[in-house]
């Protein structure tokens, strides 16, 4: 048994499973959120150039080409920002500086279950708190007292948002750190990102895959107190973004309107996604994201998501008691949501 070898929580492990990324044939791709539309034609140029004869050299550790134009997009400091590769990176480095054995970690579910795999891995302890069906910000968040809260927003699965004031109140009654996860943020009206200001145990992330179309590219940003971000700095692998990452990252700030048109088409389709769907008799929630749920309650939709499959229309069902009856589905083109109704 090789298993000996292993940290027993590890060898306990189930793993996470990610959606899945089929290299066999060709789907219509509506299960794991990324961004129907190409990146910056400024961003290819930027990777282009990058892949050329410094690729021999280590990038700059800090990515601070990326510090600097983030800090002036979202009116920081250098020193407020962490590049990671991709925002699971960051998420496993807060847990990595930030948990041992038997610390709480608490979050409202369902949320997005690589926190459930980060927590195991660092032996702490998961507190998870139910969202009612309507996906409002449950109570007992306060009384559970992690260590480390983390909130998406908008929510995976769900596509809600949480009021800021609602973090604020949340992290001003806590004495862990709050992590509002801002994977879908582009897609919605507001960000936690003002509350920095005022607190200093709330850290914002962010990732290039959705809204820049960079999911590929694997880039994140952590926004934080100065103190905190020094200290996940120790944690994290001195060359943990690529030198095309990092260039990719520059010039998609540089091109950010590219990124916010794409956004608001993919708003409008989503508008459309959501009526044809309600009047499809599912149950579905104004997103703030770039997917949408779809329920139809106590019905199992397993059969449906694999129907779709074989139909060449991929989305995400999930196995959970909670989630048995709902299937998510990413917001694609206006063709490849024709293609999904049609499907359906
Ligand atoms: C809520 C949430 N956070 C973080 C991530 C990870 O994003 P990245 O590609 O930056 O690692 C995802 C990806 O689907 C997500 O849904």
């Amino acid at each position: 048994m090789t298993s000996k070898f292993i940290r027993p929580n590890v060898a306990a492990m189930a793993g996470y499973v990610p959606g899945e990324q089929p290299q066999d044939r060709r789907y219509i791709k509506l299960n794991t959120n990324e961004n129907p539309y190409p990146p910056s034609p400024r961003v290819i140029e930027a990777v282009r150039a990058a892949a050329g004869d410094d690729l021999r050299l280590y990038p700059d550790p800090m990515a601070n080409a990326v510090r600097d134009r983030a800090a002036q997009r979202y009116d920081l400091a250098r020193d407020n920002i962490l590049v990671g590769n991709g925002s699971d990176e960051l998420l496993s480095l807060i847990l990595r500086a930030c948990i041992g054995p038997q610390d709480r970690v608490v979050y409202p579910c369902p949320t997005y279950s690589l926190y459930d795999t980060l927590v195991d891995i660092q032996e702490g302890e998961i507190v998870r708190v139910p969202y009612p069906s309507d996906f409002q910000l449950p109570s007992g968040l306060v009384e559970a007292r992690g260590r480390v809260t983390i909130l998406c927003h908008p929510n995976s699965p769900s596509g809600m948002p949480v009021p800021i004031e609602k973090i604020e109140t949340l992290a001003r009654s806590l004495e862990g750190l709050v992590v509002v996860d801002e994977a879908y943020v582009d897609f919605s009206a507001q960000s936690a990102l003002p509350l920095l200001r005022k607190l200093d145990n709330v850290l914002v992330l962010r990732t290039f895959s959705k809204s820049f179309s960079l999911a590929g590219m694997r880039i994140g940003l952590a926004f934080g107190a100065p103190p905190l971000i020094a200290e996940l700095l120790k944690v994290k692998d001195s060359y943990n973004v690529s030198r095309t990452s990092i260039a990719a990252a520059a010039a998609a700030l540089d091109d950010y309107s590219w990124m916010t048109e794409n956004v608001a088409r993919i708003c409008r389709t989503r508008g459309r996604l959501i009526k044809e769907l309600r009047a499809r008799a599912f149950s579905v929630l104004d997103s703030q994201t770039n997917f949408v749920l779809a329920r139809r309650p106590g019905v199992s939709l397993e059969p449906l998501y694999r129907q779709l499959k074989e139909r060449g229309v991929l989305v995400r069902y999930f196995a959970t008691p909670e989630l048995f009856d709902a299937l998510r589905i990413s917001v694609g083109t206006d063709a490849e949501i024709d293609a999904l109704l049609a499907a359906l």
